[in-house]
């Protein structure tokens, strides 16, 4: 029996929303910290706060062969709960299925609005006044699953990516964890 208390975060590169669930975490634990990419920013800190991580690098790995190492990882460790935080890789559609309705992620636009990449650019470029960030459940369809809650920001004449990017992060710390804790209990 899986244990949806039990968490797993996967990331690619800086972490900070891997940290904010960490810190903030409410009605759930963090057991495990995985990446593709050995090097990444984020699992430094992991370690320092004596968390169990575990890392392959994905490049030059069958897709097939690394998301069941990964899946042994996660069923070492009694996982029940996958959350996304800035994972740069598709996961297989056997994976998605095997944890369906289980894997979250994080997603920087008010979801369906901007699926897929450059979602700050793309809002600036249409003219949006108002921006933000989705958490919803992962399905096989890119960015498409359940929207299990939204924050939204407004976007300034002036912004950039880089400004309109650091205010939709400021909320996405804290949306994910609050809406974390809130589907691990459903
Ligand atoms: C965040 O903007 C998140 O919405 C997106 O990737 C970025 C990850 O940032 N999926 P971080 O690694 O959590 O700092």
């Amino acid at each position: 029996m899986r244990d949806p208390h039990r968490v797993a975060i996967l990331i690619s590169g800086r972490g900070s929303n891997m940290q904010e669930l960490v810190e903030q975490s409410n009605g759930y634990q963090v057991v495990l910290v995985a990446s593709n990419k050995p090097l990444a920013a984020g699992l430094e800190w992991v370690r320092s706060r004596g968390l169990p991580t575990w890392t392959w690098d994905s490049k030059g790995v069958a897709k097939e062969r690394w998301d069941e190492a990964l899946c042994q990882a996660l069923d070492d460790h009694r996982i029940g709960t996958v959350a996304l935080a800035g994972f740069m890789r598709i996961l297989s559609p056997w994976f998605i299925d095997r944890w369906r309705g289980r894997i979250v992620n994080i997603h920087p636009s008010l979801l369906p609005k901007y699926r897929g990449l450059d979602t700050h650019q793309r809002a600036i470029d249409a003219g949006d006044t108002v921006g933000g960030c989705s958490v919803h459940v992962v399905t096989e369809e890119l960015d498409a699953g359940e929207v299990l809650g939204s924050a939204e920001v407004p976007i300034e004449p002036d912004d950039t990516h880089d400004t309109l990017e650091q205010r939709v992060l400021a909320a996405e710390h804290l949306l994910y964890p609050r809406i974390l804790s809130e589907f691990v209990r459903r």
